[in-house]
């Protein structure tokens, strides 16, 4: 018999980094199954914008603006989901940012320290806050943004890589923790995605994806991944069709992982 460890239609998700790119296209996955979204994100206008266009009559989603590198905000996110009065049967911990010409030596503490609380400590965070109102639904799932950093990396990405190594781990631990509780913890590795976050590091460099040396040909399926492919995981992992899936992790990386 399957577990209670996913949300249906009427549930709620909450979904942290969900103004923009795979944050954005997982709330419109979810808001079509017929989920509400408790939306958080620290850009309060784009946040507003993308919510007005996945979800016009504002009735299956609520916005939170929100820092998750802040405890109080992490709480005012789980406060906001306890206000609605449904089911809160899943998180999508996927707030992130990217950090790039970052070398142990080229990295400042406070640059280490901001980088690590936006891409690892917010995980333990909103977790933290939400699992009571997990649990009180009687178990779900918890899905953690990671990167294919977690595995295989490339030159001066130090914080990010640790951060998103470290998601994978916590994502171990978590499982181990959680599974009395039917509560699943899967940690999803994107390869390059087409989001905002990848177009600013090329602007900021002043160079073209593929002068970035991001994968045309790199990985089997030689593109990178379109937002809605990345969330399409996300709301698999989340799902009914995941029930026997947790401590594990998802790479939709286009085959990059596979090659040497
Ligand atoms: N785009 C890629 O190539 C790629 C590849 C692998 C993994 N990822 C991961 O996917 C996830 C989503 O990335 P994306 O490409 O959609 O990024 P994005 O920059 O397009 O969107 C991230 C969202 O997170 C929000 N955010 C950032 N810091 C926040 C904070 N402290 N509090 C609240 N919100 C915050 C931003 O405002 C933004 O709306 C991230 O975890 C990222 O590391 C992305």
């Amino acid at each position: 018999m399957r577990d209670n460890s996913f949300p249906v239609k009427g549930d709620g998700v909450i979904v942290t980094g969900a103004a923009r790119g795979i944050g954005a296209a997982t709330v419109a996955n979810l808001v079509a199954e017929g989920i509400f979204v408790i939306a958080a994100d620290a850009k309060s206008d784009l946040l507003g914008e993308s919510l007005s266009v996945i979800d016009p009559a504002g009735k299956m989603t609520i916005a939170v603006t929100a820092d998750v590198t802040k405890e109080e905000d992490c709480q005012k996110i789980a406060e906001a989901a306890a206000a609605q009065g449904i089911r809160i049967k899943g998180l999508v911990n996927n707030a992130a940012v990217g950090a790039f010409n970052m070398s142990v030596e080229k990295t400042t503490y406070d640059e280490w320290q901001r980088i690590i609380s936006i891409n690892l400590t917010s995980i333990y965070l909103m977790s933290k806050y939400a699992l009571p109102l997990i649990r009180k639904a009687g178990g779900g799932a918890i899905i953690n943004i990671s990167s294919i950093h977690a595995f295989a990396t490339s030159t001066a990405v130090a914080p990010y890589a640790a951060a998103k190594g470290g998601v994978l781990a916590l994502t171990r631990t978590m499982a181990l923790d959680l599974a009395p509780d039917n509560i699943r913890v899967i940690s999803i590795h994107p390869g390059a995605t087409n989001t905002p976050m990848l177009h600013e590091h090329a602007a900021r460099e002043g160079k073209t994806l593929a002068e970035l040396g991001f994968p045309t040909s790199e990985n089997a399926i030689g593109r990178i991944a379109e937002p809605e492919e990345v969330a399409d995981v996300v709301t698999f992992a989340l799902s009914r069709g995941a029930s026997f899936i947790t401590g594990s992790s998802i790479t939709p990386d286009g085959g990059i992982l596979a090659k040497f």
